[in-house]
């Protein structure tokens, strides 16, 4: 067991009680944590080792399906596709992080400066340094700009927070009689940075009088002068018995332009670009009892099937796919783009393109932010407000607070890398997330947020929390209009446009 741990310590792994007694099981213990080394993981739990070893079984079988021409007149075809992959954002290849504790330090320290330097930039706010405190009045107003370190409530109801800068720390407080302040104070959690502005009780103590986040700056959609479609989707989880082969099926026939009217085709055939948000397979040994779930119970086979079910989309349309803590990546965010040798078919086709989560991708000038969105389960875990069944609002929620790592310490784990790509540094226009298994679609700003559901019926886990999934539904938005409509197809084809004023019913909310 020592020497399993003092290896481990060499490589930089932090390795858990039950996954040593998993190691000693195996000759090649070495070898297995290099290979972990190399993949960029820190933590290794029992499940990342289980994965590790299914993946092991390599499949003999040949690819079953024929990649799929496009059979109709498809505008899209000929229109030639513009997009970038913005690799300054892509944490694939670029993994670094050796987890040790100046790591994290360095990355609140950036989290810190480039969150401050947003909230600097709002003109209702002149910030202080907390250190300079000493030097203001008692009474007077002040404003400061700090990270939340602790977050709790007072005898009298009031709400406190520690809050600190690159030099100092002071406690605030929102006083339990303002209402609307302790409705945005829920909001503020353990390790956001927000602006404050205040009136000084002590030279570290304030009282809250208003709230900010470094937010969006106000702005209306923006659109392009061809009428093209980008949509999304996620949460495929081939492998479990849960998959929906037969809507997926559907969907396949739509894209294909099968079985539609000529006006469905024509809408159909200026699709370009999709977005594949994560969770593609199910894995194998993710949770406790996952085994018995699945179907499929290689993990290797998963991506075959999975590769199966992209290869029948048309060639013309440009396919971005990025990994969910399903996939055969490491679990903590940010996630690297799924390797070659889980999909060497569509590694070899040229419009499929394989991407980190988070990542950005800029299409017709557009900039799509695409996660698949662990840190927004963390964060309506956390606040009331928010629910599973509008997974929209905690992107806005995260948007506002521009940053996907809200909460460190969560259930999601993050590694702290050299560059921090958990802050959103730029504005998007469009954002493309998943996990949810729930359709949601909101606009903030001017930025879309769409939540593109699942192909997964309700599972066990889902029924005992008494979540209920939207399967089958497939969004679009057309880039010119910025009009949302999904077609359903648990429910033959069904199309319905989303009404533009009601999606926008999110826009202003302040806080
Ligand atoms: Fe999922």
């Amino acid at each position: 067991m020592e020497e399993i741990l003092k290896y481990a310590e060499q490589k930089n792994l932090i390795v858990s009680k039950e996954a040593i007694s998993l190691l000693q099981k195996q000759d090649n213990w070495a070898s297995i944590l290099d290979e972990l080394e190399k993949d960029g993981q820190l933590f290794v739990e029992p499940h990342i080792l289980e994965k590790k070893l299914t993946r092991t079984k390599m499949s003999q079988t040949k690819p079953s399906i024929e990649i799929r021409k496009s059979s109709f007149n498809a505008q899209a075809k000929d229109r030639a596709p513009e997009f970038r992959i913005m690799t300054e954002y892509d944490v694939t290849g670029q993994s670094h992080c050796e987890g040790k504790v100046d790591d994290f330090l360095r990355l609140f320290r950036s989290k810190f400066k480039l969150l401050s330097n947003m909230l600097k930039e709002r003109h209702n706010l002149s910030p202080t340094d907390i250190s300079s405190l000493k030097a203001i009045p008692k009474n007077e107003n002040v404003d400061i700009i700090g990270m939340v370190n602790k977050k709790w409530t007072t005898k009298n109801n009031h709400i406190a927070y520690e809050i600190e800068d690159l030099e100092a720390k002071c406690i605030v407080l929102i006083m339990e009689r303002d209402k609307e302040l302790m409705k945005k104070g829920e909001r503020v959690l353990e390790d956001n940075v927000v602006g404050i502005k205040g009136a000084k009780i002590g030279d570290d103590f304030i009282i809250i009088k208003e709230i900010y986040w470094p937010d969006l700056p106000i702005g209306s959609p923006r659109s392009i002068q061809d009428e093209v479609y980008s949509g999304g989707t996620s949460d495929f989880h081939i492998g479990s018995n849960t998959y929906l082969e037969k809507p997926v099926a559907k969907w396949l026939k739509f894209l294909n332009g099968e079985g539609l009217t000529e006006k469905q085709k024509d809408k159909v055939g200026k699709l370009q670009y999709l977005f594949v948000n994560g969770d593609n397979v199910s894995g194998v040994g993710v949770y406790p009892g996952q085994f018995d779930e699945l179907v499929i119970k290689d993990l290797y086979k998963q991506y075959e099937a999975f590769e199966d079910v992209m290869l029948q989309i048309p060639e013309y349309i440009q396919i971005f796919i990025c990994p969910g803590q399903h996939d055969a990546v490491r679990r903590a965010e940010p996630q690297p783009a799924i390797p070659k040798e889980f999909m060497p078919r569509l590694y070899a086709q040229r419009n499929f393109h394989f991407i980190s989560s988070p990542s950005w991708v800029e299409t017709e000038g557009l900039k799509n932010l695409i996660y698949h969105g662990a840190s927004i389960h963390d964060l309506i875990s956390n606040v009331s407000f928010l629910e599973m069944d509008k997974p929209h609002e905690g992107m806005i929620e995260l948007l506002k607070k521009r940053d996907l790592m809200p909460k460190y310490g969560g259930r999601n784990p993050y590694v702290p890398e050299s560059k921090d790509y958990m802050v959103i540094k730029e504005v998007p226009d469009l954002v493309w997330i998943g996990d949810m298994h729930h359709n949601g679609y909101g606009t903030y700003r001017g930025t879309t947020v769409i939540n593109g559901g699942t192909w997964e019926a309700q599972t066990d886990f889902q029924k005992k929390i008494g979540h209920h999934p939207t399967p089958g539904v497939f969004p679009m938005v057309n880039l010119k209009t910025r009009q949302i409509s999904e077609t359903y197809f648990m429910r033959n084809n069904l199309q319905r446009e989303i009404d533009a004023e009601k999606i926008n019913e999110t826009e202003g909310g302040k806080a």
